[in-house]
């Protein structure tokens, strides 16, 4: 049994979420998780923290074969569909450590060349999101890189057709998953208090998601 602080629960709707995701954003949300995938140097360590079903993988394993992975998932069955569609996919077999857990889940010397977090962060309230961000960021090795994809107003403040779509799926997944979160962070405060640097962004979707990728300084 996994004890999670976050206390989302994705199982209920992990069927389903892809579906989900693209009627409401078609391909945006998966353009912007692979928008710096080419910035993963061969060869690399990497963490793969919130993937859901594993599309984002599929791709990784795609552009980075020789990878050595750790893919860590609090959702059981967010797991089993991950393992599933690389199990089909692939029938070579990976570096893959697929790991049922938390960012708790992750050893204290354990570190890596690049963690990616698509459409994680969100899920966070503040205070929970700082702890979380520093573990990650503790574990990232010097000149690693930190990719992002995420909810993200471009524009302050956020168009009204931003604003009542964000609400909407916030009071969606916070009844249907569990996510504590009331509203997206401040993840311009968040980034700011990490020693990171920006070295390349992305918009989407009429500016509501934003993809970037940052260096460990
Ligand atoms: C909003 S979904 C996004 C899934 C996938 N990245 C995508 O964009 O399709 C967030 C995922 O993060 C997982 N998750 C939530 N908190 C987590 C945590 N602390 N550690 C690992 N996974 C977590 C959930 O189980 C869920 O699968």
């Amino acid at each position: 049994m996994i004890k999670s602080v976050s206390n989302t629960n994705f199982d209920s709707i992990a069927p389903i979420y892809d579906g989900l995701s693209w009627l409401v954003f078609g391909n945006v949300l998966q353009r912007a998780q692979t928008e710096h995938i080419s910035l993963i140097p061969p060869n690399s360590k990497v963490l793969l923290i919130g993937g859901g079903s594993g599309w984002l993988l599929e791709q990784l394993l795609r552009y980075r074969p020789e990878a050595e992975i750790t893919y860590l998932e609090v959702s059981e069955k967010m797991l089993h569909l991950t393992q599933r569609r690389i199990r089909q996919k692939f029938p070579e077999p990976f570096k893959i450590d697929f790991r049922l857990g938390d960012e708790n889940s992750l050893q204290p010397d354990e570190t890596f060349d690049v963690i990616i977090t698509p459409f994680l962060l969100d899920l966070f309230p503040d205070e929970r999101l700082q702890q979380l961000m520093n573990r990650l960021c503790a574990s990232l090795r010097p000149q690693g890189r930190w990719l992002f994809s995420d909810f993200w107003p471009a524009q302050t403040p956020p168009p009204a057709w931003q604003q009542l779509l964000l609400k909407s799926m916030y009071t969606f997944f916070g009844l249907v998953s569990h996510v504590k979160a009331p509203r997206l962070p401040d993840f311009n405060d968040h980034f700011a208090r990490q020693p990171l640097r920006l070295e390349a962004s992305a918009t989407f979707y009429g500016g509501l998601v934003q993809a970037r990728a940052y260096r460990k300084v």
